[in-house]
């Protein structure tokens, strides 16, 4: 690959790979994470097996129109690049696929979490969402409780769009469901440096 074309499935310090039937272990690893459960699913919060986190591998490689497993290179040369996390965009079923708009998701293990790789697969799945997907709109949800996904969301230029009030139970009481997005033209606007 030229100078000129940088790959298009790395960012800066990471690799973005199909998920593969052998991923299903790390895709169970990741989903039945206590915290990152809590925070991602809405499910009834108990154990999760392999039955029910084998639904989420179906999701990302069958449904989603991105889905991929983000990762550190290897160590050495020629060792296999690391799976950190997964990061997606929702399905555009065909009946609604003209309004152009989607929903990311995104986790990471515990030990590489608050290290800068969510905001940077974050910036390099909006860019694929925008320049080669054609999308219009990323939307992105945040519970009310996971208070650090939505203070990130918004650092990385996503417009709080609004809240379903006291949507989920979780803990004893009620929790807002917290909705932002971010529009092509936004995006652009930063990107050029004109919005920070
Ligand atoms: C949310 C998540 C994807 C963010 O990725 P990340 O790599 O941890 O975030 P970054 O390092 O790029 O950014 C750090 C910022 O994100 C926020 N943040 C969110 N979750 C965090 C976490 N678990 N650890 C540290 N920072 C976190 C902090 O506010 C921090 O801001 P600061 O630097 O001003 O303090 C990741 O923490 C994660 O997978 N969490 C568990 C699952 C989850 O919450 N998924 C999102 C569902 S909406």
């Amino acid at each position: 690959m030229s100078q000129n074309q940088p790959n298009p499935f790395h960012s800066s310090r990471l690799i973005y790979r199909a998920l593969e039937s052998t991923d299903e272990p790390f895709i169970h690893t990741l989903e039945s994470e206590p915290q990152g459960f809590i925070n991602s699913q809405l499910a009834l919060k108990k154990p999760q097996s392999t039955r029910e986190t084998k639904k989420h591998f179906e999701h990302y490689t069958e449904k989603c129109i991105l889905g991929c497993a983000i990762c550190l290179p290897g160590e050495g040369e020629n060792d296999a690049p690391k799976p950190i996390g997964v990061i997606c965009l929702e399905p555009l079923e065909p009946e609604n696929a003209h309004h152009r708009h989607t929903d990311m998701g995104l986790g990471l293990l515990p030990d590489y979490q608050g290290k800068g790789y969510g905001s940077e697969a974050i910036e390099w799945a909006l860019q694929w969402a925008f320049l080669d997907a054609g999308l219009h709109r990323v939307g992105i949800k945040a519970f009310q409780y996971n208070t650090g996904a939505r203070k990130l969301y918004e650092k990385l230029g996503f417009k709080l769009e609004g809240t379903a009030r006291e949507i989920w139970w979780h803990a004893g009481r009620w929790w807002d469901d917290v909705q932002f997005g971010m529009l092509e033209k936004e995006w652009r606007e930063r990107r050029e440096g004109r919005v920070e």
